[in-house]
């Protein structure tokens, strides 16, 4: 049945009850169940209830929702795991696997205070559920190192995805030093210089991201290229000398205000011809979708800094213009992700 032919309940069920579909994803993954299943094909209810150290009848509550809502299937009164689900049984540092920790860990229970974050214009998740006293999720991770940890994680997961790509779409072939604000632990600072032989990458965070960062480099061996220094991106000039500057799933953190003294600050730090790049979620110009830019819209605002959202790439270009820079194109990385391109003039 197609779902507009569906009752106007069913249709709207998934709405109200996606909090039963992630908890039984979430416990399951938890668990290892999807693992074991990959081991372990066909095994019945007794043995997997062995397996994850439960009792027979929460095995049974585990079972049925995962079984009910497709993630694993039952067969002769065997378990196998499904095409959903067979991709969890891998590396769980690695996507998908890597996003649902982060989900229960980070977002779960924060995003329940979405409705007084909005009447509050702030952050009122972050702040009734990650302990301590920074206004951003980004300060309190530090004193938070197992989140810390889970955030980097799956954030590293992210920039792998689209990684490959930005080294493969976005040409700086004409740039020899590249600064990467908010750059996290390195991963797109080392696809860059992977593919660039000739690129030095300066990567700007936090001063525990930086030093994490740093060890990341070191281990890789690529620390003659890419290196990290401590930045406060509001309250630090830029260093100067790089002819080209990334700002990687950063300035949606921000609201409009910051993200145009960020694009100041870029500009005066680049002489004419500097690059900057922004890459980004992407909200259409329409502003109807992409459905991921929703969700994150509502974690910036809800969480991570109270401010953000995902904003449209008419609204980059604009920023561009009053700081200096011309737009000189975007670049799509698969269907959700965009690179704003520009040139100090
Ligand atoms: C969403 S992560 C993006 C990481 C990386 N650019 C990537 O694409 O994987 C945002 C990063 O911004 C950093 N950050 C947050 N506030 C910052 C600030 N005021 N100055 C510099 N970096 C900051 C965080 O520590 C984090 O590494």
């Amino acid at each position: 049945m197609a779902r507009t032919e569906m009752p106007i309940e069913a249709q709207l069920r998934p709405f109200y009850k996606a909090h039963y579909h992630f908890q039984f994803l979430s416990a399951a993954f938890q668990f290892g169940l999807f693992t074991i299943l990959e081991q372990e094909p066909g095994i019945v209810a007794k043995d997997i209830a062995i397996r994850l150290d439960l009792k027979e009848q929460p095995t049974r509550i585990l079972l049925l929702g995962c079984t009910a809502t497709g993630l694993i299937r039952k067969e002769d009164g065997g378990y196998y795991n499904t095409p959903l689900t067979q991709p969890l049984s891998a590396d769980p540092d690695q996507a998908p696997g890597s996003f649902i920790p982060w989900e229960q860990q980070g977002i779960y229970r924060a995003m329940s205070w979405f409705p007084e974050a909005l009447q509050a214009d702030t952050n009122i998740g972050l702040q009734r559920e990650i302990p301590g006293t920074a206004p951003t999720l980004y300060g309190r991770l530090a004193g938070n190192p197992e989140l810390e940890s889970t955030f980097h994680t799956m954030m590293g997961a992210v920039s792998r995805l689209v990684g490959e790509e930005i080294a493969g779409k976005l040409d700086l072939s004409a740039h020899r030093h590249l600064l990467d604000v908010g750059g996290g632990t390195a991963i797109n600072a080392s696809t860059l210089a992977a593919r660039w032989p000739e690129l030095r990458v300066t990567i700007g965070d936090l001063p525990s991201v930086a030093a994490a960062a740093n060890e990341k480099v070191a281990e890789m061996g690529l620390s003659d290229r890419v290196s990290a220094v401590p930045l406060d991106a509001f309250n630090d000039e830029f260093p100067t000398g790089c002819d080209a500057i990334l700002f990687a799933h950063f300035l949606e953190i921000w609201s409009a205000e910051r993200i145009r003294e960020l694009l100041a600050k870029a500009s005066r730090a680049l002489e004419p011809g500097g690059a900057v790049f922004v890459v980004t979620p992407h909200q259409n110009d329409e502003e109807t979708g992409p459905e991921r830019a929703a969700y994150l819209s509502a974690y910036f605002h809800t969480i991570a800094s109270g401010e953000g959202m995902v904003y449209t790439g008419r609204e980059y270009e604009q920023w561009f213009v009053e700081a200096g820079l011309e737009p000189s194109g975007r670049v799509m990385l698969g269907a959700d992700t965009v690179v704003i391109c520009g040139r100090k003039a």
